[in-house]
């Protein structure tokens, strides 16, 4: 089996293995998560970018441990963080993982504030829950946080309310409540996606740095590939439950060989771009996944396909690059002895229909 594994990197933190979630709907059973694997170095930022209903947000739900009881897992899907299969921790063995190791920013910081509860025992809880620190370390650490994550006035702010700081701001709270007992990964599941986009820039580059000044590494979600790949060292392109490609970012944009990533490229929006220009969105819609093809996922929607195409669900496969994997029987970009066919990223991700 062909996985996004980095097996020859060194200090491997976190391995996901055939991991797949289906949900008990009205509709049937959907696979909203349908096979995924992939390796996380320590330290490594990886970028997951697709559509939304994807997978996602249930992709790394699932790696959390934070699924909603109409979901279903089957046990030949392993998170092995460490070498240790998280779903199966003890509640004491869990207690000191889920923070300390590993930790969560989701796209409303409302959804993980108390309205009732003010800013500076959200941070404090957190600490004396998992890492068993007195009230007054807890405190002083709790300040020195929201210095971290860019809070001014942090005294005032400790003693207010979630409604009383702006959309930034409570994001802000919630890095610092993910942060508060230094997990080794931080997964950011669209971090900035529910704020102004000036303030969007601010989360990003704060997060980037705590990331480098922490050594931590990241799983970093977003619909918007502008966002993971100013960011990533790796990027996912995910659709209809598992990935289409990954690969080193660099890597990615030079040599884009899946017809989904090439779509997503020419859809992104660009700021120099006249007005009145219409960008060349994905015609069709995503496959649904109570009822998905037999063949690739993107099929229905690829300008390339052929019949081939519908026949099975190519496996996930390394081109000229071995690390640089996609699930295409039709690759772009790569010659017809193997080789890679380099192309100007620039030119070919500037095309525009009027
Ligand atoms: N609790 C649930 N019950 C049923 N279906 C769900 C549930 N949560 C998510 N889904 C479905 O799973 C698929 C993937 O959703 P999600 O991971 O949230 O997508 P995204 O990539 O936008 O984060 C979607 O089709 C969504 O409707
Ligand atoms: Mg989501």
């Amino acid at each position: 089996m062909n996985t996004a594994e980095t097996a020859d990197r060194q200090d491997v933190l976190l391995q996901v293995r055939d991991l797949r979630t289906q949900f008990r709907t009205p509709l049937g059973m959907l696979r909203a998560v349908d096979g995924v694997s992939f390796d996380l170095a320590a330290g490594e930022t990886f970028g997951i970018v697709g559509e939304s209903g994807s997978g996602k947000s249930v992709l790394v739900r699932t790696i959390m441990n934070l699924l909603p009881s109409n979901a279903h897992v089957p046990s030949s899907g392993k998170v092995l963080y460490r070498g240790q299969n998280v779903h199966t921790l003890s509640p004491l063995d869990a207690k000191h993982f889920w923070g300390p190791e590993m930790a969560m920013v989701f796209q409303d910081p409302m959804t993980a504030l108390n309205p009732v509860k003010k800013v500076g025992e959200h941070l404090t809880e957190s600490m004396r829950y998992h890492l068993k620190v007195s009230r007054k370390v807890a405190a002083s650490r709790a300040l020195s946080l929201m210095r971290e994550v860019g809070i001014p006035e942090p005294e005032r702010r400790l003693e207010q309310y979630p409604h009383e700081l702006s959309g930034g701001m409570r994001q802000r709270v919630v890095i610092a409540m993910a942060l508060a007992c230094e997990p080794k990964l931080l997964i950011a599941d669209e971090p900035t996606t529910a704020l102004d986009v000036t303030v969007q820039r601010q989360i990003l580059d704060l997060l980037v740095r705590l990331q480098a000044d922490r050594d931590m590494a990241m799983i970093l979600i977003s619909h918007d590939l502008g966002v993971v790949s100013g960011v990533s060292d790796r990027v996912a392109v995910m659709y209809g439950g598992h990935f289409l490609e990954v690969a080193d970012t660099r890597e990615l944009f030079t040599h884009v060989h899946h017809p989904y990533t090439e779509a997503l490229l020419r859809s992104m929006p660009r700021l120099e771009l006249p007005t009145g220009v219409r960008l060349s969105a994905i015609a069709g819609r995503p496959p649904d996944m109570t009822a998905p093809p037999p063949g690739c996922r993107f099929a229905a929607r690829c300008e390339y396909a052929q019949h081939d195409c519908e026949a099975a669900i190519p496996s996930l496969r390394p081109g000229p690059e071995p690390t640089h994997l996609f699930r295409c029987l039709f690759p772009l970009r790569i010659a017809d002895d193997g080789s890679a066919v380099t192309t100007d990223p620039a030119s070919d991700t500037q095309q525009v229909t009027a």
